[in-house]
């Protein structure tokens, strides 16, 4: 047999020699298939966006991640995409509706992966709570809503979902999605639907495959088959395949030459029990979960409970969902650095594993002995776990950098046996995450034998031993050695607290044995609004126009272009110094690999070697290609083309380059600031006051690190040869910047570029001109070769290549009276552009709010612009403002915290009433409507009553002044057959509803139903010199232009309006075309048409948190975001953005931390290390408000700009944060009133570094 097979959507395909190793699911239905509604980005099971259910015969469906399985191990797979889930032309699915309808969508890139996620849950068991829903879809990420819709939505699917009008029949959504019938557990005899592959269908002892790239791929069904197949062909190279998840941990850049696909081998799958329980190490995660919690019933097997808990927290449900024990031990085996769990946790009961080899030899040894085992031609067939009785005390932990979904920073286990008095007489504890070598701690579990295992002597003494044996490794990015010793610590106490006999805690001491994420309850949210239905669709909460085709992957992005014939692929090649010069640059044997085809440096740029337009943002140019001098580490020099993105991108890094003058980088903002001729004088402003009531001086100064854009939808453009240019789609929201960027580097002229932007699948910023070096390479790809070209930017070349938000940096003088009245304030700002100063309007904004809404008469500002060797740092929501903001509260808190003063008190002290008397009303009636009071008097009696968890309850005050920006076109066509209507504009839907707010507007002017407008895509011959979809203003100077062209079709209709009494839109339409009227309008909105409306956005919000003093992890409790928005043109939509960017702010305070080498390197680079929040992430009680009776200006409809603001309010949730980490200080002995520092995001190990605990403050009384 030298094909396999499977089904995809019902439909049978078979597939052999022409597929490739690395050739994933994911490909194949994108790109053979043109299914592109499946979506990606990471590529590495990391984001959810690529999710689609399987099948295999006599089993239920499931999700996987579709990037992970190679379409040769497809075979006999039942494949669903979100294509046949539901559609515009079969119908929807209710989950996608249910999506929709609760605005689940913003820019939508997540969307389908979503529905899958949530579709093959309920498919596997329909009957889940709210709880068990939120907690299953930690597989996804989505950057724009913040989760809290996206939760609203399916917990509705929950049997205890509140009953509401809208209940969701469970029962309907078991059903077959092909056959529409009803699907029980084992569906394998429905011929009609999902199952008619049978399992004798697939039989395949033995499937031989030679595949395209040269691997041999087979799929066997017995073991000794694999050692048919190594001995027939050699074990010189070769790979198991079993869930292919391995991948996602330890990428792999070339696959083996010999590929045997284990998933068929029963004997690798099911368990027995003799005396222990044996287990196929060929289970997938999922089943080796249930097979736990089967056996746990068994004497002596109750404990299995407990890993099963455990292995909750690994991965995802996905990754679990093919992702084997064997697999993951072999992980072990080859990176011993892993801090496996599933290792750990065998480790700890003391089961063991059984290797076979040729001949049935089989060894069982220790899971020790394993880790040294030579496993060449060896197949890890079982593992063994014991039975243990009741005198066996188990208890695990594992310590992530966010409460799910994130591999171990160190995980932990022990298990003790203890006679009824407490004395161990048997211990094992281990540990993962702290050294390549270092898992057992001997020394300390013979120290604990004869003791009693819960007096403070023992505890102390076995600390003392623990702290010694212990062997902890620096491994960047991974936090520090002093954190991961420390929580080893803390670990083994948190573990004799958890079985310590209460009565023997001292009450303040008990919550250290809690785990904090696992008192985490379903969340809840809460949205506060009024509307106005007079004015409706204006003001009305509506779903996003195109929130339906997201939500069932119909919605078009630039990738899901379909290939074109003889397209070609282009990766970059990025150099890998920080600083240097490039002597020579060696593409031949990237260019001798088979599929490559051409490879460009700076010197094949006909044009000028730029990306950027030359407008007045961008006075300097910035290479597409390095010229010969390294700005920065990772900065592409050359571009390699070739058949398939993968063999581009394999091909660019064996392109070889010698350098010299290789310098050490500057990469820290606080470093680069003593070089002056890296800092430039931006602007002053000089205070125009000075108080002379100085009670303290304080000097001081922090950092704000950058963070990455994180959008779901990677850096695109597809660009074809036409007749007299290029045809160009892309991911692009300053679509001008690219025309101009093309026209200047490929030197022709801008009206043979024809540039379209459909929509744009997340950016935050970083697309305003990032994507223009990529898009200019592409360009330059087709210009050389005249052939179609496709430019995908993986998420690592992004995030290594490209910029961040701007670091900052502050050191500031000032002088407070006793209230925290500033008297006097010298501030010196520094702004961090890496290695370019273009879009220094960044630093202008900053002079807006640097004060934030405090007065700023005694206040003397220095705006500084830094240069260190990074990528130019971009865009990032709410640029300059956020920093300006988040310094400003700082201070303020500095101020209470040395003062000991209240610091809402501080606050107010300083706050500029003449001009944000808005604030104070703001902060009282949120302050009333949050319950401060109670929740403050709660707060201060928790923390007095617990030592090991610490609360914090803290509000922050903004103010956003509104900087006009943007020039965009505007047309608006009527159609004289049927009335309906057509805006294009050129403004960029990026998630932030511009369409569907463009549409209310229309519908509202002309009078009509929404449904029957239609908004485009923006097109550079409808909308051309469109400036950037910036500053969260398009959809403002969007509506006025669409304003501006229905005020003129209204003129023109209203003599056919006032002659035709009782007509209808369509028959006034019809007679206007008849009689000659031009049925369309256009209007141009510039930034004269929005200085008139000056604004000042205003915020108030509270967050209150959680923290473990023990660990650092995190939780937060509740946050209460009020915000003025105007009178709001699309409520919902707006508290969208509201929590989305909250929650782009919590990840910013809490867990993105960009860690670099000193060679300039960015390691946090993947969904592996780079952590975002995901959905149990978010507060536990999330509420949104929004200001009643503001309104801006008619011109405006009243509303005000929403898309960046709320992100200046998550500092409320760092300074919670820091409230409780002070908590924690003063019982260590450190008064509260000393400042301490906190650099980037408070992760789990600054937190608990910064509570300043010592092991010696561990004790049960
Ligand atoms: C996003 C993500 C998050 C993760 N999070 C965690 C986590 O939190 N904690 C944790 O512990 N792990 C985590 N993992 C690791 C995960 O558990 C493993 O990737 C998975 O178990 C590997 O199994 P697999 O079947 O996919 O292995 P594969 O990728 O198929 O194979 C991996 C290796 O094992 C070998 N192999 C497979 N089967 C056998 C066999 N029977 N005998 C001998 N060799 C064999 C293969 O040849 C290969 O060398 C995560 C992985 C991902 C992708
Ligand atoms: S693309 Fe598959 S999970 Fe991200
Ligand atoms: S809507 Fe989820 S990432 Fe944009």
């Amino acid at each position: 047999m030298d094909k396999i097979q499977f089904k995809v959507n019902g439909e049978e395909y078979r597939v052999g020699c022409e597929i490739s190793s690395n050739e994933t699911l994911l490909d194949y239905v994108r790109e053979r298939l043109e299914l592109r509604g499946t979506k990606y980005m990471c590529r590495e099971a990391g984001c959810g966006a690529c999710i689609v259910s399987v099948k295999r015969p006599n089993q239920q469906p499931y999700a996987v991640n579709a990037c992970m399985i190679p379409v040769a191990a497809c075979h006999g797979l039942e494949i669903t995409t979100i294509e046949a889930v539901g559609n515009k032309k079969t119908g929807y699915h209710k989950l996608q509706t249910t999506l929709a309808e609760n605005n689940g969508t913003q820019c939508g890139h997540c969307s389908p992966g979503w529905v899958m996620a949530m579709y093959s849950l309920l498919q596997t068991k329909p009957d889940r709570t709210m709880l068990d829903i939120e907690q299953s879809l930690s597989s996804n990420i989505c950057r724009c809503t913040g989760y809290r819709p996206i939760l609203q939505a399916f917990k509705k699917f929950a049997k205890d979902a509140p009953k509401t009008d809208d209940i969701i029949d469970i029962e309907d959504l078991s059903k077959c999605n092909i056959s529409r019938t009803s699907c029980k557990e084992s569906c394998s005899d429905d011929e009609d639907g999902w199952c008619v592959v049978h399992e004798s269908d697939v039989d395949d002892r033995r499937t031989a495959l030679k595949l395209k790239d040269g691997r041999y791929w087979y799929r066997v069904g017995q073991i000794e088959d694999v050692f048919e197949v190594l001995k027939d062909k050699g074990d010189d190279s070769y790979m198991l395949v079993a869930g292919n998840t391995a991948k996602g941990v330890y990428p792999i850049n070339e696959y083996p030459r010999i590929l045997i696909d284990v998933n068929g081998i029963s004997e690798l799958k099911g368990y027995t029990i003799d005396q222990n329980l044996i287990v196929g190490a060929g289970s997938t995660l999922t089943e080796f979960m249930n097979i736990l919690k089967k056996v746990s019933d068994v004497e002596y097997f109750g404990y299995l409970l407990k890993l099963y808990d455990h292995l909750e927290k690994v991965a995802h449900l996905p990754v679990r969902n093919i992702g084997t024990i064997a697999g993951n031990l072999k992980i072990k085996h080859e990176h011993n650095w892993f801090a496996s769990d599933v290792y750990l946790l065998l480790e700890t009961v003391g089961a063991q594993v059984t290797v076979v080899r040729p001949n049935n030899v089989k060894q069982t040894v220790s899971l020790q002995e394993f880790l040294k085992l030579n496993l060449k031609g060896a197949i890890i067939l079982h593992v063994v776990l014991p039975p243990l009785n009741d005198e066996y005390k188990l208890v695990t932990f594992k310590i992530m950098p966010r409460r799910i979904n994130a591999h171990a920073i160190i995980n932990a286990g022990f298990l003790f046996k203890l006679s009824k008095f407490n004395i161990v007489s048997d211990a094992r504890v281990v540990f993962g995450g702290l050294s390549p070598s270092f898992t057992r701690a001997y020394k300390t579990e013979r120290y604990l034998l004869g003791k009693d295992l819960f007096t403070n002597e023992t505890l102390q003494g076995t600390l003392k031993v623990l702290d010694d044996e212990l062997v902890v490794e620096e491994r960047l990015p991974e936090p520090g050695v002093e954190y991961r010793r420390q929580t080893s610590l803390a670990l083994f106490y948190k573990a004799l607290m958890t079985l310590c006999p209460e009565s023997k805690i001292l009450p303040r001491y008990r919550s250290g044995a809690i785990k904090l994420h696992d008192t985490r309850p379903v969340s809840q949210a809460r949205q506060f609004y009024k509307t106005d239905s007079s004015i409706y669709p204006v003001n009305q909460p509506i779903p996003k126009i195109d929130a339906l085709y997201q939500c069932s992957g119909e919605a078009f992005y630039s990738e899901d272009l379909p290939s074109q014939p003889r397209e070609v692929f282009a990766a970059f090649a990025l150099t890998t110094v920080g600083t240097g010069e490039i002597v020579s640059i060696d593409a031949k044997n990237a260019l001798s690999q088979p599929g490559v085809i051409a490879f460009y440096t700076a010197k094949d740029i006909p044009g000028v070697n730029t990306f950027t337009p030359n407008t007045s943002l961008f006075p300097s140019n910035e290479e597409v290609l390095c010229d010969g001098t390294v700005k920065y580490f990772n900065q592409p020099f050359g571009i390699i083309v070739a058949d398939t993105t993968h063999i581009a991108e394999r091909a660019a890094k064996l392109v070889k380059v010698e350098y010299k003058n290789v310098k050490k980088p500057i990469i820290n903002t606080r470093e680069a600031i003593k070089d002056l001729k890296r800092v430039v004088k931006y602007k002053s402003v000089t205070a125009t006051d000075r108080g002379k009531d100085v009670y303290k001086v304080i000097k001081n100064g922090n950092t704000m690190f950058g963070q990455f854009h994180f959008p779901l939808e990677n850096i695109v453009s597809v660009i074809h040869p036409t007749e007299e240019g290029l045809k160009v789609y892309t991911g692009s929201h300053f679509v001008d910047g690219v025309h101009i960027a093309l026209s200047r580097a490929l030197n022709i002229d801008q009206n043979r570029i024809d540039i379209h932007v459909r929509r744009v699948g997340g950016s935050y910023g970083l697309k305003i001109s990032r994507n223009n070096q990529s898009a200019v390479a592409c360009g330059l790809v087709v210009q050389k070769l005249n052939r179609p070209c496709r430019f995908i930017q993986s998420l690592t070349s992004t995030t290594k290549s490209l910029g961040k938000k701007l670091s900052s940096v502050t050191n500031f003088e000032l002088g407070v009276n006793k209230s925290g009245v500033i008297q006097y304030m010298n501030y010196n700002f520094y702004l961090d552009y890496g290695s370019n100063f273009n879009e220094y309007i960044i630093s202008e904004l900053i002079i807006e709010s640097f004060f934030n809404c405090y007065d700023k008469s005694r206040w003397n500002y220095n705006g500084f612009d830094v240069k260190t060797d990074l990528p130019k740092n971009t865009w990032f929501r709410a640029p300059g403002t956020f920093e300006a903001v988040s310094h400003a509260e700082l201070i303020m808190e500095q101020i209470a915290y040395e003062l000991s003063l209240d610091p809402i008190a501080v606050r107010l002290n300083n706050l500029d009433r003449d001009k944000y008397a808005d604030i104070e009303e703001m902060y009282k009636k949120l302050r009333k409507d949050a319950e401060y009071d109670k929740r403050r008097s709660a707060v201060n009696k928790y923390n007095k009553e617990n030592r090991w968890k610490k609360r914090g309850l803290r509000f922050s005050f903004f103010k956003w002044t509104v900087t006009p920006i943007g020039n965009f076109n505007v047309l608006v066509s009527v159609f004289k057959g049927d009335g309906t209507v057509v805006i294009s504009h050129g403004g960029i839907e990026i998630g932030q509803g511009i369409n569907t707010k463009a549409a209310q507007v229309c519908a509202y002017y002309l009078q009509i139903p929404i449904e029957k407008i239609q908004v485009k895509g923006m097109d550079t011959n409808i909308a051309p010199n469109s400036d950037e979809t910036a500053g969260s203003l398009a959809s403002q100077n969007v509506a006025v232009g669409v304003q501006k062209c229905c005020e003129i079709l209204l003129k023109r209709l209203e003599p056919f309006k006032k002659k035709m009494v009782n007509a209808t839109w369509e028959e006034i339409v019809k007679a206007a075309y008849l009689a000659g009227v031009d049925l369309q309008a256009q209007s141009h909105v510039s930034v004269n048409d929005i200085t008139p409306y000056p604004y000042v956005v205003f915020g108030v919000a509270l967050a209150e948190v959680e923290i473990d003093v023990l660990t650092g992890e995190l939780e937060i409790l509740r946050a209460d975001i009020f915000e003025d928005v105007g009178k709001s043109v699309s409520p919902e939509i707006d508290v969208g953005q509201v929590q989305g960017a909250f929650i782009m702010g919590v990840g910013y305070w809490t867990s993105e931390r960009l860690t670099y080498a000193d060679t300039g390197e960015l390691l946090t680079n993947r969904t592996w290390n780079l952590h975002v929040p995901l959905c149990t992430d978010i507060p536990q009680d999330f509420r949104v408000y929004f200001r009643e009776n503001s309104y801006s200006y008619p011109a405006i409809l009243g509303a005000k700009a929403v898309g960046e603001p709320p992100l200046c309010m998550s500092i409320c949730v760092a300074l919670a944060i820091r409230e409780a980490i002070s908590e924690a200080r003063s019982d260590s002995g450190i008064p509260k009133s000393q400042w301490f520092p906190i650099e980037g995001p408070s992760t789990v190990d600054v937190i608990a570094l910064s509570t300043a605990t010592k092991k010696e403050q561990f004790k049960f009384c």
